[in-house]
C-alpha cells in the first residue's frame, strides 16, 4: 500500500476504464470544446449527468456562463478528435458539426450525443462539478467506444 500523493492517486485513477467524450459550448456563434472523460450519469428521473472540468482550464470561464452544451460519446474512429479537444485553445474549423437546435450542436459520427441544460455548478478541490439536464439523445448502435486506461486510448 502507498500513501497517497498527485502521482499516486493520478496512477491509481489512470486503472478505471472510461469512455471519452467531448463536451461542447456554442457562444456567439463560435463552438469551444473539451475532452473529458469524468461524464457519469446521475439520475434517471429527471434524467441528469454529470462531468468535472478543472478550474485551471483555459476555457473554464465560458463553460461557467453556457446554458446549454452537448456531450459527444466518442467512438474508436475518433482519436484524433480527442487529441484535438484536449489540447489549447483548440479551434473548431475542420470538425463536422451537426446543429441540433439554436443552443447546441453535435459532433458527427459519434457513437452518442446527449443535448443538455447546465443546471447546477458545485465547486470541489480544484475541479468544478457540471449537473445537466439531458434534453435530446441521439445513438449510433454500429460504432465501437473509444475507451481510455492507463492514460491511452483502447
Ligand atoms: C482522455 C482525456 C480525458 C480528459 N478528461 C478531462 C476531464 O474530465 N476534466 C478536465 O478538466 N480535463 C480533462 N482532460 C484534459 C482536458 O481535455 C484539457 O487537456 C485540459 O483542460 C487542459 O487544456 P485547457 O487549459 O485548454 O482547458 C482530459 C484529457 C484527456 C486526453
Amino acid at each position: 500500500m502507498n500513501k497517497v500523493n498527485i502521482k499516486t492517486f493520478k496512477k491509481t485513477l489512470s486503472k478505471f476504464t472510461t469512455g471519452v467524450t467531448v463536451v461542447c459550448i456554442k457562444d456567439k456563434n463560435l463552438i469551444y470544446g473539451k475532452t473529458v472523460n469524468s461524464f457519469n450519469s446521475l439520475s434517471l428521473s429527471p434524467p441528469l449527468v454529470l462531468f468535472s472540468l478543472g478550474n485551471y482550464s483555459s476555457s473554464i470561464k465560458k463553460f461557467l456562463n453556457s446554458k446549454y452544451l452537448s456531450i459527444n460519446i466518442l467512438s474508436k474512429k475518433q482519436k484524433n478528435i480527442s487529441n484535438h479537444f484536449s489540447s489549447k485553445n483548440p479551434d473548431s474549423k475542420n470538425i463536422d458539426f451537426e446543429n441540433v437546435s439554436n443552443n447546441s450542436t453535435f459532433i458527427k459520427g459519434c457513437i452518442a450525443n446527449l443535448e443538455c441544460k447546465l443546471i447546477d455548478k458545485i465547486k470541489k478541490g480544484d475541479h468544478i462539478i457540471f449537473i445537466c439536464k439531458v434534453i435530446n439523445v441521439k445513438q449510433n448502435d454500429k460504432l465501437k467506444p473509444l475507451s481510455y486506461y492507463n492514460s491511452k486510448y483502447n
